[in-house]
């Protein structure tokens, strides 16, 4: 199969950043996903519904066409979240859903929750109001191994919540490791995942791989074989608790080649491409929309988009260098040492393209 038409995808986990840099990586997800999760890790991060609202409205002004994408805002949980401010952002469909991040787990993370027990009351209100918890799985912990510290947030924090607040809605972003798919897996209440094409395509050797390979550097970072088996096995299942969220982080190259390397992969100008390709190589294209498409979408009680694309395999690997220019300084664009033969031919969404070229995929 050479040739693949899907309704038009989301990308449920995503960081566009502020000021310029939006303007600067905004089309490259635009080109594709009709929505976004927008991630509230700025500085300062987007804690208040006025905040998230003009962020919103700054994002809308930037897309080109301003029909042809929506954001969806996300609230970042301090140890003080005003549970009121969260479930009136949530009424007012303003926030879809709430970033936990472990205080000091990431980037921007430093404002971030020191101990789960500070935001009960929140995740209480949460719970009733049916508001979608997002989290980082990390434990902060410097004591434990950087390549267990998803295992260990399981343990410590995920069972936890979930005997505590058995109906609350929770989303376990970039799933990376093999217990984290077991145990979303388990249904264990209403547990349900993002995955990226980072994770489902590099090991730990390949940040090692001739050298230390800064741009393989993500959090939770990337782990072994039999981890990125059991994602990939997990994302082309069809499960409907997985779905696409890229997490693609667009940081600067001088950022990205520096003595403590910011953590992030920039994969918007080539996400759908890859996801597509691993589903292609598994066997699984006939699985990809529920992927991409579907899952994340009735999740979040969404209607899936009524708009379509295609994607076509070349017979030669795309060399093109998708890195993305602000000012001065360069964003380079996720580049795995795996040859891309996928690319996107055509969609109704997007002038270049013609409406039949639709027609003809299926
Ligand atoms: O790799 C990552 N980059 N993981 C995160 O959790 C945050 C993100 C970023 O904001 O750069
Ligand atoms: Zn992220």
């Amino acid at each position: 199969m050479n040739k693949v038409k899907i309704l038009r995808p989301d990308d449920w986990h995503l960081h566009l950043r502020d000021g310029e840099t939006m303007k600067a990586v905004l089309p490259a997800t635009a080109r594709a996903y009709g929505r976004a999760m927008v991630m509230p890790n700025l500085t300062p991060p987007i804690t208040s519904v006025k905040q998230a609202v003009e962020y919103r409205k700054k994002i809308v002004e930037s897309i080109p066409d301003k029909n042809n994408f929506t954001p969806l805002m996300t609230c970042y949980l301090t140890d003080s979240t005003s549970p009121h401010e969260l479930v009136k952002g949530f009424m007012d469909q303003v926030f879809i859903a709430a970033k936990l991040y472990p205080a000091g787990a990431t980037t921007n993370s430093e404002n971030g929750v020191t101990s789960i027990k500070n935001i009960y009351s929140v995740l209480e209100k949460m719970e009733i109001h049916g508001i979608p918890l997002s989290i980082h799985g990390e434990v902060t912990n410097p004591e434990v191994d950087i390549f267990d510290r998803e295992k260990v947030f399981i343990e410590q924090v995920l069972i936890p919540i979930r005997k505590k607040f058995p109906e609350l809605k929770i989303v376990f972003e970039h799933l990376s490791s093999k217990e984290g798919v077991d145990y979303v897996l388990e249904k264990d209440g209403p547990t349900f995942s993002t995955i990226t094409p980072h994770h489902m395509l590099l090991t730990r050797n390949d940040l090692f791989k001739g050298g230390l390979r800064m741009f393989n550097y993500c959090l939770p970072v990337v782990k072994k074989e039999t981890d990125r088996k059991a994602i990939v096995d997990a994302a082309t299942s069809g499960d409907d608790h997985f779905f696409f969220g890229s997490d693609s982080a667009p940081h600067f190259e001088k950022n990205k080649l520096k003595d403590k390397a910011a953590g992030g992969i920039f994969n918007a100008p080539n996400s759908i491409e890859y996801v597509t390709q691993i589903f292609a190589e598994n066997n699984k294209i006939d699985q990809l929309e529920k992927f991409t498409s579907l899952n994340g979408a009735s999740f979040y009680g969404f209607a899936p988009s009524e708009e379509s694309l295609i994607l076509i395999k070349k017979e030669k690997p795309i060399e093109k260098d998708l890195s993305i220019m602000q000012g001065k300084d360069n964003i380079r664009s996720f580049k795995p040492d795996v040859p891309l033969y996928w690319e996107i031919a055509g969609s109704n969404y997007n002038n270049r393209f013609e409406k039949n070229e639709i027609e003809d995929a299926r």
